[in-house]
């Protein structure tokens, strides 16, 4: 199956949407702050970097206190990335089994295309010294109904699972720290999930 993230007119599509990674829409710019700011490791590795808008916002609230790679599966969106940023350090590797440490593996909007999180949760987690950062759309009850466990499946690809299930998953992991929930809006939460030493 071809992956749309990997046809060159979907990728200017994006770019027409999100706004290229200087001048991202203010929707974008927000999501990123937000997530940006709870970051605590100093090497930091964004699993499913896309076009490399989360390295702009780390560099500005962090300047060079932090080392940034951003990974994709999706050689459009790498090259897309290094065309904005050639400064930027990009690699072609697939979130599920990538093996490259860092202290903090962040993910943002990737987990919201996931029908099965777990291999994506579990090998972000090995990589991680410190801590994992992710955003994704979760319901807990849906329209006052008490919903089934499963994902709930939009247009455009879009999936979303419920929070005890996301949660279930995280408690299963050796050496852990914490679970914080941040939520962003009514559709999205950021997990911050912290390592014990
Ligand atoms: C909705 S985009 C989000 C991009 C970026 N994180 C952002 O928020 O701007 C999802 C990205 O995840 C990438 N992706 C999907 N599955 C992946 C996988 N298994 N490994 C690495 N990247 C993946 C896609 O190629 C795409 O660039």
């Amino acid at each position: 199956m071809v992956n749309e993230f990997d046809r060159e007119d979907y990728v200017v599509f994006l770019l027409s949407e999100w706004g290229d990674p200087h001048h991202p829409s203010p929707y974008y710019a927000d999501r990123m702050k937000f997530i940006t700011k709870l970051i605590r490791g100093k090497t930091v590795l964004d699993a499913g970097c896309g076009i490399g808008h989360f390295m702009v916002e780390v560099e500005k609230q962090y300047g060079n206190t932090k080392t940034y790679v951003g990974l994709d599966i999706s050689t459009a969106m790498l090259n897309k990335a290094r065309e904005y940023l050639p400064k930027g350090n990009f690699i072609r590797g697939d979130i599920t089994t990538f093996n490259i440490m860092a202290d903090t593996i962040v993910c943002v909007d990737v987990l919201i295309h996931q029908e099965d999180l777990t291999p994506f949760i579990n090998n972000m987690w090995k990589n991680a010294k410190k801590e994992i950062i992710f955003s994704m759309n979760v319901y807990d009850d849906f329209l006052g109904r008490r919903a089934h466990d499963g994902p709930i499946y939009f247009s455009e690809g879009l999936i979303m699972h419920r929070t005890k299930k996301v949660r279930s998953i995280l408690e299963d992991l050796k050496q852990l720290g914490g679970i914080e929930e941040h939520i962003y809006d009514e559709l999205t939460s950021v997990f911050r999930v912290t390592k014990n030493e």
